[in-house]
């Protein structure tokens, strides 16, 4: 299957997933009887970089390729500008390898308007760069705020073809944090960070981590569906079903031990109250993904009835914790023996 056809195939398994269970549910946090705050004047506002959005949640990283994605993306594009919300796109790596943008160029930039937007890249692709400078040509077409690098090992290899030597993919991160005009930000795709990762990452130059943990979409199902020789390579497709780490796990890790490092959040967040919880436990932004695809598939209006749901949801969150701004939620707001999981 040529790459076009796999990144359809995503769009079209993510759709049919249900995202029913998650960490977040196990989660409490502290209800407050005397909140003392005016819902309407909590602030939501949010710092990316050196621009404000109206709220701490982003589109997280999805399509590129595939027309169709051209219509998700200008959907998501348009939402954000409209409620004034930072976005990533998908993976760019085929603006690089066939130079054809696919939607990924000025007209994502145009629909955004000044808002964050972020470039996105495989880091197992890096070794193929003729020179680092190449990732000038998926920085420069969206104007992007910064550069994405997404590590996907399990997904990879559940792909047929799939690249699977990650020797050194830690020095070629290195490089280009040297290189990058823009902040460089790595990503999990939804099986969690890791600590260790984490530390090298950080040690590489890495400004941001996005956890993007367990709990939401499940890439090793996507691609051991589209892998028609699957059975040559696993017994049964679920034997690797509970591989990676939940949202909230990575959270609590990266965040105890690299506390000065900047964490945004993703992986099964499917509400604004998910959005506060995940920044209870440490994340400064949280990334959605397959909570926004139907809707992207949809209309503009349909993105923007689901992030307005999840501005309210997080305001109503905040209301009831007794919270002024959203930055100032912390691990003081989650109740005492909550079990996280
Ligand atoms: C259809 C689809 C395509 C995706 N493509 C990319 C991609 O190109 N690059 C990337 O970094 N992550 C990609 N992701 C992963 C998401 O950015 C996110 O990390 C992951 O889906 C977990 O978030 P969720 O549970 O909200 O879906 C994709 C997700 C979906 C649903």
């Amino acid at each position: 299957m040529d790459n076009i056809g796999r990144k359809r195939g995503h769009i079209g398994s993510a759709l049919d997933q249900e995202q029913n269970q998650s960490c977040f549910d196990s989660i409490r946090l502290k209800h407050r009887s005397l909140p003392n705050v005016s819902l309407e004047q909590i602030v939501l506002d949010t710092q990316f970089f050196d621009k404000t959005t109206t709220a701490p949640f982003f589109v997280s990283s999805m399509t590129g390729g595939p027309s169709e994605s051209e219509r998700i993306n200008r959907h998501l594009a348009e939402a954000c500008n409209e409620l004034r919300i930072a976005m990533g796109v998908g993976s760019q790596r085929i603006s690089i390898q066939d130079g054809e943008t696919f939607g990924l160029n000025w007209s994502v930039r145009h629909a955004i308007g000044n808002l964050p937007l972020f470039a996105n890249f495989g880091a197992v692709n890096l070794p193929h760069l003729k020179a680092v400078e190449e990732l000038g040509r998926i920085l420069d077409p969206i104007e992007a705020d910064a550069l994405i690098l997404h590590l996907n090992p399990m997904q990879e290899v559940f792909q047929s073809n799939g690249d699977t030597d990650w020797r050194n993919i830690i020095g070629h991160i290195s490089e280009v944090c040297e290189w990058s005009p823009v902040p460089v930000v790595v990503k999990e795709v939804g099986f969690g960070l890791d600590l260790d990762s984490s530390k090298e990452l950080v040690a590489a130059g890495v400004k941001i981590l996005d956890v993007a943990g367990t709990g939401g979409t499940r890439f090793a199902d996507i691609e051991i569906e589209l892998n028609t020789n699957i059975g040559e390579i696993l017994s049964t497709n679920d034997v690797f079903n509970n591989w990676g780490y939940t949202t909230a796990e990575c959270l609590i890790n990266i965040s105890r031990a690299l506390p000065s490092t900047t964490c945004w959040a993703s992986g099964g967040v499917r509400n604004g109250l998910d959005v506060a919880k995940s920044m209870c436990l440490g994340a400064s932004a949280v990334g959605i993904a397959g909570r926004l695809l139907r809707p992207a598939t949809e209309s503009t209006d349909a993105v923007l009835t689901v992030m307005k749901q999840f501005k309210s949801e997080l305001r109503i969150t905040c209301f009831g914790l007794g919270v002024q701004a959203v930055g100032d939620l912390n691990t003081t707001h989650i109740l005492d023996g909550t079990r996280v999981d």
